[in-house]
């Protein structure tokens, strides 16, 4: 198969950021997908719904002419989140989903949760109106060493909640472990998980390949080959638990590389030809629709993208940066594309 053509896919987690970061990278999402949702860890983080909804129209604002893109919006769970909050957020209809950043895991996460009881109240009220929970899955104790971050956090927090309040949708957002697919597919149907472009190309030899490689640092970290192999293996099942969700996460140059650099991978602008290539590898071109534009859709409950995208196979350089920004991949050449469309 040298062409494929897919449902037009959506993004399932991304960072927009903010100011001249978010007129620099919007594009690049919107060029690809028709939907995503949109990370509220902005400096001060999206606590009110009035914050979630200026921050939308800041989107749109930056948005080149002539997008078709929605953004949907997120909610930064903070301890003692009032439940008015999350209803006004679903009744005005600007708040899809909310996001439970543990204080201090990552990026402005400084506000996050410090204790899952802290936020029951919001739970509750997610559940009884039936808005989707987005986790950034990892415990912040500095005893647990980073890479087991995750599986630790499944044990101590995920499977009690799940287990407290099995009618909350949850989304594990950007898998990266065997014990991450595990859970997920053993859970019922109201458990789901986002995976990366990153998690499936890359192990976390790739931090440290000849050198310290900050390009190839995020949140949760890159783990050992055997977890790659079965965070690809869920992401090619034709599960419907498993979707995209490319944590784009741009940082400046100048931050990356740096004494202390910035987690996050800038895979925006080739995501689609990032992900098209590992289902390729795995013979999977098949099952490559749903993963990119059904699976997500239909565990938000919203409806399908009616249009459609191509992509072909043909060599395509990804340049070495973009405007300040290192894309993941740069420098290599992919063996995918997305066909632009062709205007009348
Ligand atoms: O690598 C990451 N970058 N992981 C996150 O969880 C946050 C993100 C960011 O906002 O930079
Ligand atoms: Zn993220």
């Amino acid at each position: 198969m040298d062409e494929i053509t897919i449902r037009t896919p959506d993004d399932w987690h991304v960072h927009l950021r903010d100011g001249d970061a978010l007129k620099a990278v919007a594009g690049h999402t919107a060029a690809q997908f028709a939907r995503a949702i949109i990370m509220p860890n902005l400096t001060p983080p999206l606590t009110r719904v009035a914050d979630v909804a200026a921050y939308r129209e800041r989107i749109m604002a930056a948005l080149p002419t002539g997008a078709d893109f929605t953004p949907l919006m997120t909610l930064y769970l903070t301890d003692g989140m009032p439940p008015e909050t999350i209803r006004e957020g679903k009744s005005t209809g600007v708040v899809t989903a909310a996001k439970l950043y543990p204080a201090h895991a990552t990026t402005n996460s400084a506000a996050g949760v410090t204790a899952i009881d802290r936020i029951m109240p919001a739970l509750e009220a997610m559940a009884a109106v039936g808005m989707p929970l987005c986790v950034h899955g990892e415990v912040t104790d500095r005893d647990v060493d980073i890479f087991d971050r995750e599986a630790v956090f499944i044990d101590r927090t995920l499977a009690p909640l799940v287990a407290r309040l099995p009618e909350l949708k949850i989304v594990f957002e950007h898998i990266t472990t065997r014990q991450a697919v595990d859970f997920v597919t053993a859970s019922g149907p109201n458990v789901a998980a986002t995976i990366t472009p990153q998690h499936l190309h890359l192990n976390r030899n790739a931090i440290f390949d000849g050198g310290l490689r900050p390009h190839a640092y995020c949140l949760p970290v890159l783990k050992g080959e055997e977890h790659r192999r079965a965070v690809r293996a869920a992401a090619v099942s034709g599960s419907a638990k498993f979707f995209l969700g490319t944590d784009s996460a741009p940082h400046l140059r100048g931050a990356k590389e740096s004494s202390c650099g910035c987690a996050g991978i800038f895979n925006a602008p080739f995501a689609l030809e990032s992900y098209v290539t590992v289902f390729d590898e795995e013979g999977a071109l098949d099952r490559f629709e749903g993963f990119a534009g059904e699976h997500g859709a239909r565990f938000y409950g919203l409806p399908l993208n009616d249009g459609t995208l191509t992509l072909e196979r043909t060599e395509l350089s990804v340049p070495a940066e973009i405007d300040g920004y290192i894309p993941f991949h740069a420098g290599e050449t992919l063996t995918w594309r997305v066909v632009r469309p062709t205007s009348e």
